[in-house]
């Protein structure tokens, strides 16, 4: 039997309005709420959506997390349009994304940064989803255990190891998110494994065994079995799938069954 518990998240970006994310999250209540005991279920709504996914999850009594896709590393002052770590714990939010890729190339974010992010989602008592994953350019220069082991050492600078229960790791290849071309599980395991055996190294080999590393980038109902099969995979970082209530139920039916 498989000693750590799955974890599938579903990461809405920047979509939903105030409607479609009340249904989605009513969705996913109904669709997930016979294999909770199988697997740990997130959705990362947009900030607007935090509180009213938050007040639907808790009228459904749902053991389904709600996770905040981003935070500032400060803990209050004069940073305008930015949020805390204690004010998404306020909506209700018990994990949070930081360096995901998105952030890492559109909005043009550091390591140091993400790592700075890292320390303030521990500290403020949640658990972080550290994202980490090259590009296609990185992956054909050969560079794809070099890039993730910088994102992973820089990311976790200064974390020690008892918080380590405290993060995920997400694999999200660049080149896989959104394109609708997905890692072969084959592929993904391999640098799943390597970046265990990074854990082990920085940590032990103990950490290594528990911290869950889980596969984004284009994961889809089709796929999630034999990705999710895989001995490093640990679940999953759904993207466009987790809009459809159906093909999240889904994808994490196929996490609740390995
Ligand atoms: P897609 O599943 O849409 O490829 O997105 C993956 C992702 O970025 C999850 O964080």
């Amino acid at each position: 039997m498989r000693e750590r518990r799955p974890f599938v998240g579903g990461n809405w970006k920047m979509n939903t309005n105030a409607e479609s994310a009340s249904s989605l999250a009513r969705g996913v209540v109904d669709a997930c709420e016979s294999i909770h005991s199988a697997v740990e279920l997130a959705v990362f709504p947009p900030a607007p959506y935090l509180l009213t996914v938050s007040s639907i999850f808790r009228s459904r009594s749902t053991s389904t997390k709600i996770g905040a896709q981003n935070v500032f590393h400060q803990p209050d002052g004069a940073y305008t349009g930015e949020i805390s770590v204690a004010m998404v714990s306020d909506c209700g939010c018990s994990h949070v994304l930081a360096g995901h890729s998105e952030r890492r190339h559109v909005i043009g974010e550091s390591d140091e940064l993400i790592n700075a992010k890292v320390r303030a989602i521990i500290a403020g008592g949640l658990t972080c989803v550290l994202c980490v994953g090259e590009t296609l350019d990185q992956r054909e220069a050969g560079q794809t255990d070099e890039v993730n082991q910088r994102q992973i050492r820089t990311g976790l600078a200064d974390v020690g190891q008892r918080e380590m229960e405290h993060i995920i790791i997400a694999y999200e290849p660049v080149w896989a998110i959104g394109t609708g071309k997905t890692a072969t599980p084959e592929q993904a395991q391999a640098t799943h494994k390597s970046i265990r055996g990074l854990i082990a190294e920085l940590y032990t080999q103990e950490v290594a065994d528990r911290v869950r590393i889980i596969y984004g980038g284009s994961v889809k109902p089709s796929n999630a079995a034999s990705l999710f099969s895989q001995p490093d995979i640990d679940g999953g970082l759904i993207g466009g799938a987790s809009l459809k209530v159906e093909d999240f139920g889904l994808i994490a039916k196929a996490a609740a069954s390995e």
